[in-house]
């Protein structure tokens, strides 16, 4: 194993240089190469002594009185520069493990108030995951810079959402939609729109006389937001949003940030919708039904939170993120505890390390609201700090249970230059490895969005969520925003796997960016992402 006397030589130099406050020497580095050897936090990697290349002598001597009690590091001049293949031995199962019955236990703290587990933006679960993770990479404050950026999201919630007919017959599948205010009970005109709902136009002609009327809208063209707003506008007291295609599972989607001008919006299978315009014909006109929608919204303040090396090259900042909140109904340790948790373990890590270029960490909230946080950050960088952004890796749900290994299937066309290049990181990887991948659309469905629409080259892995595995036919992930995201539903080889892909990833462009495609102009931040179906877990048109 390890030689005591070069143990002993490289823990002394270190600790002579760090007491004399002496300014680097290169020709010491030199002589000895001393960055291939020294490891942060108490361990070492020692090859025989200087001169020996016997790479079979290396042993990474982790040892339990240095993590725990005492994190001995290396000033940074010491440390070896990042490699990949040391960066990804450094993560372990063990610590992903603990990690995840750590975060766990956070979401437990929500039990009171929602009668469960969960980690959603407002819950004590949410405010502990922030508050853990920072205490984590506090104590790595020689190397990180922490900042807390705060903004207001909007939450909400659909208790139920019905519709009936007046002989008291219900319409079977009626989804409020997410984000949507509610209503009282109340008898209503339903009126069909024409031409999508997408310009007030449509709308105007129809202006309700009585005052409780209810728009029916076909899905299409421009978000849900759009048609409940305009439908609000021209004097609707409600919205119906009916599906323009068959699909086996329920409908639905969100209204998007749009609080305040929109009206209680449901949406209906299209069968359904076909159902009701039978019976406006039917009626001549004159059909009415019982819709009533209990839900609330509201504005909340909630908190990104953004690590930052202060080492690396700030003109060439890498930068990566997962989200910190989940859904209501689950404590969310896939989604996205598994990001978050390999972000904060590949951080801990890279701190052993020196790098050629920043790198950022960004563990951004109120996702499953629709992007927030991730939107608000990437649109609140200044033209220089956009500019010195190279790239953003998007870290969502890594440890699906019936996983397969997803690369968004960016381009360099449709998206930022640079964008294909990060995902061909991630196929060089999965190949080399010998595992198998699947592109899957880069659709909106992740934080990336806010980042692309800035101008910045993305990309990003994912093991699945709602969809099937084309492996075996089943559910990537069967406790997707449900109550049994828990520690056990974790696949642990996926886990492990892509936290070492992030690894790679992270020590890859920390060292060099060299080949990299420059960035090109930035584009004017965009408001809402209309050209993608998805915004964040759910459709928004
Ligand atoms: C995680 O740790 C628990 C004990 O805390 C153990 O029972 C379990 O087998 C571990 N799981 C893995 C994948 O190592
Ligand atoms: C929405 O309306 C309520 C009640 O009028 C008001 O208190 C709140 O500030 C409004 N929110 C926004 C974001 O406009
Ligand atoms: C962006 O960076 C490039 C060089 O990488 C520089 O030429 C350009 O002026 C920068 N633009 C802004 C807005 O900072
Ligand atoms: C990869 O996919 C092919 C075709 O679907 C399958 O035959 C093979 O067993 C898979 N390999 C692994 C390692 O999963
Ligand atoms: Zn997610």
């Amino acid at each position: 194993m390890v030689s005591s006397n070069a143990l002993l030589l490289l823990a002394t130099m270190g600790l002579a240089a760090n007491a004399a406050a002496v300014p680097p020497q290169p020709q010491l580095q030199q002589a000895f190469e001393i960055e291939d050897y020294v490891n942060e936090d108490g361990s070492f990697t020692i090859i025989d002594l200087p001169m020996s290349n016997n790479e079979d002598h290396k042993c990474s001597g982790h040892d339990s009185y240095y993590q725990d009690s005492f994190r001995f590091h290396w000033p940074y001049f010491l440390k070896p520069t990042v490699k990949s293949e040391s960066l990804q031995s450094k993560i372990t199962l063990d610590s992903l493990n603990k990690s995840a019955n750590a975060l766990y236990d956070i979401a437990k703290k929500s039990k009171k108030e929602y009668g469960h587990p969960t980690r959603v933006i407002g819950s004590k679960g949410h405010s502990a995951t922030l508050k853990w993770i920072k205490k984590r990479l506090s104590k790595l404050s020689y190397y990180y810079d922490i900042s807390e950026q705060d903004f207001d999201a909007v939450y909400g919630r659909v208790k139920s959402a019905t519709i009936t007919f007046e002989d008291g017959l219900p319409l079977p599948d009626v989804k409020g939609m997410s984000l949507t205010p509610g209503v009282e009970p109340f008898l209503g005109h339903v009126i069909e729109i024409p031409n999508l709902g997408c310009d007030l136009e449509d709308f105007l002609p129809l202006a309700p006389i009585k005052k409780n009327s209810i728009a029916l809208i076909e899905r299409g063209k421009c978000p849900f937001g759009e048609k409940s707003k305009n439908a609000k506008l021209a004097g609707f007291k409600s919205a119906i949003i009916y599906n323009n295609e068959k699909h086996p599972k329920s409908f639905s989607g969100t209204l998007g940030d749009n609080i305040n001008s929109t009206i209680a919006t449901v949406a209906v299978p299209l069968e359904q919708g076909e159902e009701l315009k039978a019976a406006i014909l039917a009626s001549k006109n004159k059909l009415y039904v019982n819709y009533a929608v209990d839900a609330y919204v509201e504005s909340i303040t909630t908190t990104n939170l953004i690590v930052e090396t202060k080492k690396g090259d700030e003109n060439n900042v890498v930068s990566l993120g997962a989200h910190t909140d989940g859904v209501e109904t689950g404590p969310g340790i896939n989604d996205d505890g598994s990001g978050t948790i390999s972000l904060l373990t590949v951080a801990e890590e890279l701190a052993g390390y020196k790098i050629n270029n920043k790198v950022r960490f960004m563990f951004v909230a109120a996702e499953e609201e629709g992007l927030l946080g991730s939107t608000h950050y990437a649109n609140s960088l200044s033209p220089e700090a956009n500019n010195k952004t190279r790239l953003m890796m998007d870290y969502d749900m890594m440890a699906s249970p019936n996983f397969q290994f997803q690369v968004y299937d960016a381009n360099n066309i449709d998206n930022p230059k640079g964008s294909e290049e990060i995902k061909n990181l991630y196929i060089d990887y999965y190949v080399s490895h010998g595992y198998n991948y699947s592109l899957i659309p880069f659709d909106g469905r992740s934080d990336y969005v806010g980042f692309l629409d800035v101008g910045i080259p993305a990309g990003g892995i994912a093991a699945g969520a709602e969809g099937i595995n084309t492996d075996n036919g089943k559910v990537l992930d069967k406790c997707y925003h449900e109550l049994c995201d828990d520690v056990s539903n974790l696949n642990f080889d996926a886990f492990l796997v892509n936290t070492q892909l992030i690894a790679h990833s992270v020590a890859t462009y920390a060292r060099d960016l060299s080949d990299f495609p420059l960035r090109e102009a930035q584009a004017e931040p965009k408001t809402v992402a209309n050209e993608y179906k998805y915004r964040g877990s759910q459709l928004i048109l």
